[in-house]
């Protein structure tokens, strides 16, 4: 059977477990969210697990991420355990990888690591304790270096997306592959917001800025996490289904330039 990936996802990166994780998924899934993506990393898996506990649990897509410390086989299955015992679920929808350890960090060892990292996420997709196993941050090489091993081909790749980094031909390659792509910091984390031009297009279709490119995001066959902690912008980010871009709106949206604001997979040091 065909999984469904719910979009737009919320996005929980830095909003902090002090109460705030809690409540804004809380909002979320009041609001009719139904795909919260979380990370070991961001460190509220427990506050997100209490909002959760309050759904019924196959109504959620739950995504968490398997931290850059806990590569390799053992350490991964470790943590997976963990993370399902801090949200309190006993399974996960999805399972990702966060980062591929890079040849700058592990030289000639960077794709071993990686794929005992993936031979974890296939023994639980097998073991039935994840409904999807997929990457995250990783570009068309570090996923063909996988093939190399990997019995089980990656199902989704997590990446940094937004206007001025629409990135088309990880996109074509992920096609090609039945991959589907997750964009995160769709918004840019909020700076594409400023745009006097996204700003000019979103008033001619009645919208906000935010919802223009979180519609342009699903247009483009992506998925976009959007991260907010206010009740307003979150429910803004989910009414995005009454309307269509033009195709030449689209395009323009596509044209943007600007490229990646955040770390370069191959350049991370973390
Ligand atoms: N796999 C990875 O390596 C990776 C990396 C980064 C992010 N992610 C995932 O992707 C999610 C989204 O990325 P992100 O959090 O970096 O950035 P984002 O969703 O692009 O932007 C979030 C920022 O935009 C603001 N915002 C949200 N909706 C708004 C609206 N309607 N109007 C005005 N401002 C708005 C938020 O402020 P307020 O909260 O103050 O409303 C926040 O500052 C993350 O939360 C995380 O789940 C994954």
């Amino acid at each position: 059977m065909k999984i469904t990936i719910p979009s737009p996802g919320f996005g929980t990166f830095k909003i902090p477990d002090d109460g705030t994780a809690e409540a804004s998924v809380r909002e979320a899934l009041k609001l009719g969210y139904t795909h919260i993506d979380t990370a070991a990393v961001y460190a509220n898996e427990v506050g997100v697990g209490r909002a959760l506990a309050e759904w019924p649990r196959e109504e959620v897509f739950l995504t968490s991420k398997l931290w850059n410390t806990d590569r390799g086989y053992d350490s991964a299955l470790r943590a997976f355990d963990k993370s399902l015992s801090l949200l309190g679920t006993d399974y996960l929808d999805l399972y990702l990888i966060h980062w591929p350890a890079n040849r700058k960090q592990f030289g000639d060892k960077a794709d071993e690591i990686n794929a005992e990292s993936w031979k974890a996420l296939e023994r639980l997709y097998k073991d039935g304790r994840v409904r999807l196993i997929g990457l995250s941050n990783f570009e068309e090489h570090h996923i063909r270096a996988l093939d190399w091993t990997a019995e089980i081909g990656p199902m989704v790749d997590q990446v940094e997306l937004h206007p001025g980094f629409a990135r088309e031909d990880l996109r074509s390659f992920c096609e090609a592959r039945d991959i589907v792509v997750e964009a995160w910091s769709p918004l840019r984390r909020g700076r594409a917001l400023d745009d006097p031009s996204l700003a000019a297009m979103a008033a001619r279709y009645g919208k906000t800025p935010a919802q223009l490119i979180i519609r342009w995001c699903i247009e483009i066959g992506a998925v976009p996490l959007v991260k907010s902690t206010h009740p307003e912008r979150i429910k803004e980010n989910l009414e995005v289904f009454d309307f269509d871009l033009t195709e030449a709106d689209r395009a323009a949206i596509d044209a943007f330039e600007g490229g990646r604001l955040f770390t370069d997979p191959d350049e991370a040091e973390f």
